[in-house]
């Protein structure tokens, strides 16, 4: 192992140089290399090729971003600002659709704008500053109060299994679906984690299983595939995932895969949990047929991974980055609130009143 991950910021605010500072993480577990981006295309960029990914983490170095190109704005009028800021908002807003944790994070930092019409442009860039650092810090939190919830569920020596990577790497810190596991550790205990690899993009295998051995967790790597034996096997106590967008139903998108690990969970009475911080239930959205799905390149499944292609040339593929598990298959859904359970459309409004 080459560095211990859990002690550096996944993404932070480098206010002595402007910049927006992450782990690369499309270069883990090989090399740990810290980015130090200040122009706003090289933080699309950044979020595009998923060097910064999840959608905690993806909110956060969105809100940083808009803020650091905030500061580049040079316009004496509010109107003249509000005009280019909108323009890199919208501009960031398409680096990924699927996450709502994107357009949430750059919609509260674009209501602090509209909430101080008329006003100097140096100040909107120190509240937009505010505004982004308390974005971040919210995110610590929220995720520490999902892991107490997550944890009050499993016990200790339990078998858990996760899909791509939920923890600390994909949030500000702890993560969601990982930080049960983190808490866990903190308080002495054991848990033995199964990381689903998580093709074609590996996020379990370069990232869970990582920051899992990071943490001195007894973790096992398995193919996707493998799923199934390892759960046959009474190996597995209760599944915990992420999500990128949940519909008002309770309709999860995640990572693509793991729809197919809830339906393998329920054939074997498995309880199925999905990590979901508030800023990532999408109540305007009624069911998962309505969330944009992302498509990215073939290459992921022919060649990246390989020394040379494994498919024939010329052949089609289909790269669904996110699918949608359905909430009949999802036992709970743990927020930083507390843990909702059928009917979400009922459960929501509780969580979402305790927040107001
Ligand atoms: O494509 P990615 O790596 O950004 O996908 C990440 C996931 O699917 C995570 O499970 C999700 O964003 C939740 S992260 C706390």
């Amino acid at each position: 192992m080459t560095q211990n991950i859990l002690s550096l910021d996944t993404v932070a605010l480098d206010e002595e140089k402007n910049a927006l500072k992450i782990i690369d993480q499309t270069k883990l577990p090989g090399k740990v290399e810290i980015l130090s981006l200040s122009k706003l295309e090289d933080i699309y960029e950044a979020i595009y090729l998923l060097k910064v990914r999840g959608a905690p983490a993806i909110g956060v170095a969105a809100a940083i971003g808009i803020y650091l190109a905030a500061l580049e704005i040079d316009e004496a009028s509010y109107d003249g600002f509000y005009a280019r800021f909108k323009k890199a908002k919208d501009y960031l807003a398409s680096s990924r659709p699927t996450a709502v944790n994107l357009f949430w994070a750059l919609d509260r930092m674009e209501k602090v704008v509209l909430d101080n019409k008329g006003a100097a442009p140096s100040k909107l860039k120190a509240l937009l500053r505010d505004e982004a650092v308390k974005i971040r810090e919210e995110d610590i939190k929220i995720c520490r109060s999902i892991g107490e919830y997550g944890l009050s569920l499993i016990k200790d020596g339990d078998g858990i299994l996760t899909h791509c990577n939920a923890g600390q790497l994909a949030t500000t810190r702890y993560g969601t679906a990982l930080a049960p596991i983190h808490l866990g550790r903190e308080k002495g205990m054991n848990f033995k984690v199964f990381c689903d690899e998580t093709r074609p993009l590996l996020q379990g295998a370069r990232l869970s299983a990582f920051e899992m051995v990071c943490a001195g967790v007894d973790t096992t790597l398995i193919c996707d595939n493998m799923a199934s034996m390892v759960m046959k096997n009474g190996w597995v106590k209760a599944c915990f995932v992420g999500c990128d967008r949940v519909a008002a139903n309770g309709d999860a998108a995640n990572k693509i895969g793991t729809s197919g690990v809830a339906i393998l969970a329920k054939h074997y009475g498995i309880p199925f949990y999905v990590c979901a911080p508030t800023s990532t239930i999408d109540m305007n959205i009624k069911t998962g047929k309505d969330i944009v799905i992302e498509e990215r390149k073939p290459e992921e499944i022919t060649e990246m991974w390989y020394k040379e292609r494994m498919a024939p040339a010329g052949v089609k593929v289909f790269n669904p980055a996110f699918d949608v598990t359905g909430n009949e298959l999802i036992t709970a859904m743990i927020t930083e609130y507390g843990i909702a359970r059928a009917p979400y459309t009922e459960s929501f409004k509780a969580i979402f009143a305790k927040k107001e």
